[in-house]
């Protein structure tokens, strides 16, 4: 099983990325990701004109995570002015990013009625001219992460990977979708086969991976050099670290206790508190709790637990309600009364 790729002529990085998911891979987010293994973690995505402005948030969104040299820190960016993304690229590198990541993939409206991520493709000339500049002035490796296509009668991935090719990437990631579909219907991984068959540089398959297997599934579909897990990795950050150990050692990590999983909420939880303050990150951990907790299997429906916990705003009661919360599964589970 491949385990690393190489990017240019730096050096091996894991082949396993946690997807940049704007409003979860958050530096809290990532932190917690990175106790499990090496995977690559790439921040949620940067808009490059809030970035030039030094905008507080936007700042906060891309602060690096890890000292590890050997763990490259990924920044994405968000754009489609060249200037302004070559800009913000020079801030993210003084910032620490070894790599730089060019989001030509989002489908939000409000993202491609600016005519930035998956609006970059219909735009493949504007899309060659931002990273022939990037590759010329940055001297990070330069990423595109893009779909299949804007909708079903224009895929043009293949052509556009290969133009951007030329153009100097070192790598590209897609989601094997179109614009058109969001999250609907499944990710085309024959498609991604198609892609593999074309291109040089390193290809990261990425939608609907939510298990070593799939993971395993994916690489043998797609022949792909790595993959990239978004949405599994809600409420289950160690997954990412998961399969990636398993690429390395073809060992299957145990599953985590609950009273691991118990940590790593509150763990969780403390550092959303210490980085965005009470108030705001009391209200960021609920969507993050709601994910534990229904990634969890619980005996007891979580339902009840979730809408009282989303009326809560003192951590002390937060912390306490979590743990009698899975105390009192652990203890159905082990037949205690
Ligand atoms: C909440 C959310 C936020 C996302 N934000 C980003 C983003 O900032 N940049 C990006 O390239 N893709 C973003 N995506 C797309 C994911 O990176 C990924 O491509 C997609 O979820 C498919 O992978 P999956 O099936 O493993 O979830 C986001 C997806 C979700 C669900």
């Amino acid at each position: 099983m491949k385990t690393s790729i190489k990017l240019g002529s730096s050096k091996n990085i894991s082949n396993v990325f946690l997807a940049p998911m704007s409003g979860v891979t958050d530096y809290p987010f990532r932190v917690i990701a990175s106790k499990f293994g090496n995977p690559n973690l790439i921040c949620e995505m940067i808009a490059s004109k809030e970035l030039i402005k030094q905008d507080k948030s936007t700042i906060l969104r891309a602060k690096k995570h890890t000292n590890n040299k050997d763990i490259p820190f990924i920044i994405q960016l968000l754009g489609r002015d060249p200037n302004e993304i070559l800009e913000a690229a020079k801030i993210s590198v003084d910032n620490g990013a070894d790599i730089i990541d060019i989001n030509m993939g989002c489908p939000a409206k409000k993202v491609t009625s600016g005519a930035a991520g998956a609006s970059l493709m219909r735009e493949p000339g504007l899309a060659v001219e931002i990273i022939e500049l990037l590759v010329k002035k940055i001297n990070v490796p330069i990423t595109v992460k893009m779909r299949l296509g804007w909708d079903k009668n224009n895929i043009n991935v293949i052509q556009l990977a290969k133009e951007l090719e030329s153009s100097g990437i070192s790598m590209l990631t897609v989601h094997g979708r179109t614009r058109d579909q969001f999250y609907n219907g499944n990710a085309d991984w024959n498609y991604i086969a198609k892609i593999k068959d074309s291109l040089n540089v390193p290809l990261i398959a990425n939608g609907d991976i939510t298990s070593i297997d799939k993971a395993i599934e994916c690489l043998s579909i797609t022949k792909a050099d790595g993959i990239m897990i978004g949405r599994a990795a809600l409420g289950l950050p160690w997954l990412p670290g998961q399969v990636q150990s398993y690429f390395d050692t073809n060992i299957e990590a145990s599953y985590l206790s609950l009273n691991s999983i118990y940590k790593v909420i509150i763990d969780h939880y403390e550092m959303l508190l210490s980085y965005y303050g009470n108030e705001r990150g009391n209200k960021i951990s609920r969507k993050h709790i709601s994910w534990y907790m229904s990634k969890l299997n619980t005996i007891h429906d979580p339902k009840e637990f979730i809408s009282e916990l989303f009326k809560q705003t003192n951590p002390v009661k937060v912390r306490s309600m979590i743990k009698s919360y899975l105390t009192y599964n652990k203890r159905i589970a082990l037949n205690e009364s």
